[in-house]
């Protein structure tokens, strides 16, 4: 049971607020930062229904240098720092490289400014594994090389996992782990916080979902000419409550351990690889809806499939993905069912 506060930036998003509840649950106290660009206040309430804790909140934007600065003045204690705050919309990197670069690198450097000027400082890196791109072997172990981005979202991705090794260079009295996640998807079961797309949902469970409530019409499966089981593209979909444990685990090994190296990178991801065929037909199968889709092309920039090594994770991070793709599908349609009666009491 640890009282020391851990700051979680973008705490109010998709993987933050369940990372919150984990963390809460155990006992660890919460400060969020986060400037709502992404997400909603009212998940604030969400977590604290879920744990009965409402953490502290700062809706502080991290490119502004001196707000960074003033918050570690405001909590000098705080030496542990989870970092979710970053965009994270593929297309939109590409068609807007500097929003990108400024907001998902600036942020970390003034970030990590700040922390080394503390004795003890440990960071966690929402990284993914879109940094592998198309991995030569699968399953992706953390030893698979790292591939020239395919986008400016996944660039940032590696470039901030390289200024943070950098870091841990020079200071060996601060220690990392970048955490590669897989596809997280799902909600909380309790369906008080889950994911909140803002507009046309990129990824492809938020879009089978509003296509299940009638709010698309139909799903588009990009592509069914790959060299795959069933010809649709395979990802590792990784419960949300899974990839927010992990995060506990990482920040207890940062904490307990002296491991040799100052920063460790991890996949994360449940070691099995599942098509779009594959997730619609278990989707059909956990909410009962028949889901109206249509064959179409390739998206740009997709790879044929990536399912995680789990292997360093499970022994280093005592770890692992226990949740099932048909239990993350149904938290999701939960969660929709949830946001759409909000959705009409509102209007
Ligand atoms: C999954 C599969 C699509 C939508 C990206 C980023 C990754 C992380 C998650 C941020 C693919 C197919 C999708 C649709 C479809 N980013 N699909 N119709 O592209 O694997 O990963 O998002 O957190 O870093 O790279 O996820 O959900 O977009 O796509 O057929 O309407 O579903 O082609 O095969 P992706 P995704």
């Amino acid at each position: 049971m640890s009282t020391k506060r851990v700051l979680v930036t973008g705490g109010l998003g998709f993987i933050g607020s369940h990372t919150v509840v984990a963390l809460q649950n155990e006992g660890f106290e919460v400060v969020i930062i986060d400037n709502l660009s992404n997400s909603s206040i009212d998940v604030l309430g969400g977590i604290t229904q879920i744990t009965g804790k409402t953490p502290e909140f700062e809706n502080i934007d991290l490119r502004e240098k001196a707000a960074v600065k003033n918050f570690f003045d405001k909590y000098p204690d705080i030496e542990d720092v989870i970092h979710f705050a970053a965009s994270k919309a593929v297309g939109e990197s590409v068609t807007n490289p500097l929003l990108y670069y400024e907001n998902n690198l600036s942020t970390l450097v003034y970030l990590l400014h700040e922390l080394n000027k503390k004795e003890n400082s440990k960071f966690i890196f929402s990284s993914s594994c879109t940094v592998y791109g198309q991995a030569d072997n699968l399953p992706i172990t953390e030893n698979a090389p790292v591939k020239k981005a395919e986008s400016p979202y996944g660039n940032t991705k590696q470039i901030g996992e390289e200024i943070i090794q950098d870091t841990c260079k020079v200071n060996k009295s601060f220690k990392a782990i970048s955490l590669r996640y897989f596809n997280p998807v799902g909600a909380h079961p309790t369906a008080e916080i889950g994911e909140l797309p803002i507009g046309t949902p990129q990824n492809l469970i938020p879009f089978i979902t509003q296509t299940a409530i009638g709010k698309r019409k139909e799903l588009s499966v990009f592509g069914d000419d790959y060299p795959t089981k069933d010809g649709t593209a395979v990802r590792d979909y990784i419960h949300v409550m899974d990839l927010a444990e992990a995060h506990v685990h990482a920040l207890k090994r940062l904490m307990n351990a002296n491991e040799k190296d100052n920063y460790e990178v991890f996949n994360l991801g449940t070691g099995k690889g599942n098509s779009v065929l594959e997730v619609i037909n278990s989707f059909e199968k956990v909410s009962g809806e028949k889901l109206p889709y249509k064959i179409v092309g390739r998206r740009e920039g997709d790879i044929t499939a990536a399912y995680a090594d789990t292997t360093k994770a499970n022994k280093e991070l005592k770890w692992e993905a226990n949740r099932s793709l048909d239990e993350a599908l149904k938290s999701a349609w939960k969660w929709q069912l949830v946001v759409k009666k909000a959705e009409e009491e509102e209007n």
